[in-house]
């Protein structure tokens, strides 16, 4: 199935990569649902106000919905603090938001997927997955997120569903304006191109993905980092 008519539901879509991806759908001519717990002034396709904490609201959620093409797990949350003094609230959010919240959402939508023998699945990781984090429990879902993606690829390939992940490097939105200066540079010294990434372009990757990337790609993670893999 092309772009063309597709719908698809990205969640962390009120900003950031999310709003950037959203709108590279709907230019692509996809119906496109905006989930997030918080928007601004602008909002791509049809807004769904949710807060992905709540897990056990999930299923009946995506039951609203109807017909779903393409998932794009891109919600996550990020705390800069000192590794050994995470507030506990701080990781259960980050495990409920970054890697629950994901699984919750293949869940309720494999079956209707599995049924119609297609779907495709993207999740956001992070390049944190290969390097570790000094957000310990950040780094931890992100690597963990791509291993669950290689899980439901083998546990959903056979019905025409396809999951695969991108794992961008430093990309200009909020998540990245608050890391501390220091990390900043570290990061900027090992980037090829000299730059942080541009959402539109971790946008493009995730729209190839989820809509005409070959079916053989499946359980793959496409890493969007400019060959840095900063520590
Ligand atoms: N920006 C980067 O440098 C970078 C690097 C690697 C990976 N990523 C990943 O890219 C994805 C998008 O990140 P971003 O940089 O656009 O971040 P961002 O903070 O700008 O946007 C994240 C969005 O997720 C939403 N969100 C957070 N908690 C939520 C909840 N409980 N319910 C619903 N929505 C919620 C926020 O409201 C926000 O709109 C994330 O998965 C992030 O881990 C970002």
């Amino acid at each position: 199935m092309s772009a063309e008519g597709r719908t698809v539901l990205i969640t962390g879509a009120g900003r950031g990569i999310g709003f950037a991806t959203a709108r590279a759908f709907a230019e692509a001519g996809c119906r496109v649902l905006s989930l997030d717990k918080q928007f601004g002034d602008d909002v791509i396709g049809e807004r769904v106000d949710y807060d992905l904490r709540d897990i056990a609201g999930i299923p009946t959620l995506i039951g609203q919905m109807g017909a779903i093409d393409t998932l794009v797990n891109n919600a996550a949350v990020l705390y800069c603090e000192p590794y050994d003094a995470i507030p506990e609230e701080h990781v259960t959010e980050i495990i409920t938001v970054n890697l629950r919240a994901p699984v919750a959402m293949i869940e309720a939508l494999a079956p209707q997927m599995r049924q119609r023998k297609s779907g495709r699945i993207v999740n956001v990781g992070s390049v944190s997955a290969f390097t570790g984090h000094p957000d310990l429990w950040y780094g931890a879902t992100k690597a963990a997120l791509l291993n669950i993606t290689k899980s439901y690829a083998a546990e959903l390939g056979s019905s025409g569903v396809f999951v695969n992940a991108v794992a961008p490097g430093p990309t200009l939105t909020a998540m990245y304006e608050q890391l501390p200066q220091s990390r900043k540079d570290a990061v900027m010294r090992s980037v090829h191109v000299g730059r942080p990434c541009n959402p539109e372009e971790v946008a493009r990757v995730i729209v190839w993905l989820g809509t005409d990337s070959p079916d053989y790609v499946s359980g793959t993670t496409v890493d969007v980092n400019s060959g840095s893999y900063p520590r």
